[in-house]
């Protein structure tokens, strides 16, 4: 199988590219900035340095949230050929993280409470009903420079006037008593195959900033596990780091990393987190290929080990996944049915049964027939 990772050629994307090479019989390095997308109408376009990118059976997209576009984009005209662990929405979500917390929320994933208002001056009014300390921040990734600490009405104030006069938008949020310490976990699947705390250094608050090599391993209990692997699957992502809070509220996640550096986490806790991706992406790329050939779906859902799910032909006997009050169908059903989020779909619902069909106009039901 041939695979290729999508990046600006940081050492982490490099280490992946490496340990992938030991599954796929091939796989190429992408450098991003080379690459554009023509869109046409029902017709996409990558190209690579001028010409057309060649065939993948995977792509992992990594890269800032400068190239966030770009990335959706490319997934959004591939995914349903090739497997992608990141969704194309994710780009947009996951660098956002106003995005973020809004898929959160629906998910009822435990975060720190976020506050948007519409002018400076309705801001103005929050701040005075807000309890001190609280942060700001930009919704963009800034590796903590866009996280800010005010520990009183009047800093807060003239921080906000100072961010309106530089047109830069920004959230606020509840500041969550941790002792200057935050939690990287790495998700890969429904596993956190690591994590590390990090300690802000002495006069700091924010745990990311100047840490380098500050990182030590810790094991999450079942609890952080959970609302981790689900943070990421609520922005669409199957490999990706989240940050988290524990406070005295208990874990609050409080961001999504979709590229994230592999180094520090690497060297705090000695686990070979590229290794574990390689084989991830290997094995869903194996799946993904699989589930496209009809008739195979027996030994896929087998092998993708669907909770308790016994195969009857096409038939799937499985319990339900649920996210609130929203049901979250296993990946083998996107698989198979090839539903995909730019088509529209008829959706029959009544007590005990749901029928869900690709929605076709009458003229294109004539066609078929
Ligand atoms: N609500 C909060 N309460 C306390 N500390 C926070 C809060 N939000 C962020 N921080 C601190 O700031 C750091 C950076 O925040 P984060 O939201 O991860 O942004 P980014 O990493 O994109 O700059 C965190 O690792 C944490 O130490
Ligand atoms: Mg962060």
């Amino acid at each position: 199988m041939k695979a290729a990772v999508i990046s600006m050629g940081s050492i982490s994307s490099k280490w992946i590219v490496k340990a992938m090479k030991k599954y796929f019989g091939q796989v190429d390095s992408i450098n991003i900035r080379n690459l554009e997308v023509n869109i046409e109408s029902k017709k996409y376009q990558i190209l690579y340095g001028g010409e057309p990118l060649e065939d993948y059976d995977c792509i992992y997209c990594r890269g800032s949230f400068r190239y966030s576009d770009l990335l959706r984009s490319i997934t959004h005209a591939l995914c349903e050929k090739v497997y992608m662990p990141i969704s194309g929405p994710a780009f947009t979500i996951g660098h956002d993280k106003l995005l973020t917390h809004l898929k959160l929320g629906d998910a009822k994933i435990p975060m720190p409470t976020t506050y948007l208002a519409s002018s400076t001056d309705a801001a103005k009014k929050l701040l005075k009903k807000m309890s001190y300390p609280i942060i700001m921040k930009f919704p963009q990734g800034t590796h903590g420079k866009g996280v800010m600490f005010a520990d009183s009405y009047d800093s807060a104030s003239s921080m906000m006037d100072a961010l309106a006069a530089l047109n830069q938008p920004f959230l606020l949020q509840e500041y969550v008593e941790t002792g200057g310490v935050d939690t990287r976990a790495i998700v890969v699947g429904n596993k956190v195959v690591a994590a590390m705390q990090r300690r802000a250094v002495q006069g700091e608050k924010r745990a990311n900033i100047h840490a380098g090599g500050k990182g030590e391993p810790v094991e999450l209990d079942a609890h952080t596990k959970k609302i981790a692997v689900e943070a990421a699957i609520s922005v669409g992502m199957d490999i990706g780091a989240i940050d988290i809070l524990d406070g005295p509220r208990g874990p609050m996640i409080i961001e999504v990393n979709l590229s994230p550096g592999l180094q520090g986490i690497t060297k705090a806790t000695k686990i070979d987190v590229a290794e574990h991706i390689a084989k991830f992406l290997y094995k869903k790329t194996k799946e993904f290929k699989e589930a496209g050939k009809s008739g195979e779906a027996e030994s896929v859902m087998k092998e993708l080990g669907v909770a308790k799910a016994e195969v009857e032909g096409k038939q799937l006997i499985s319990s339900l996944d649920f996210r609130g009050n929203r049901i979250l169908l296993p990946e083998i059903v996107t698989n198979i049915t090839k539903f995909n989020e730019k088509d529209e779909y008829s959706i029959k619902a009544e007590k005990g049964k749901l029928e869900i069909e690709k929605f076709s106009t009458p003229e294109e039901q004539k066609k078929k027939k």
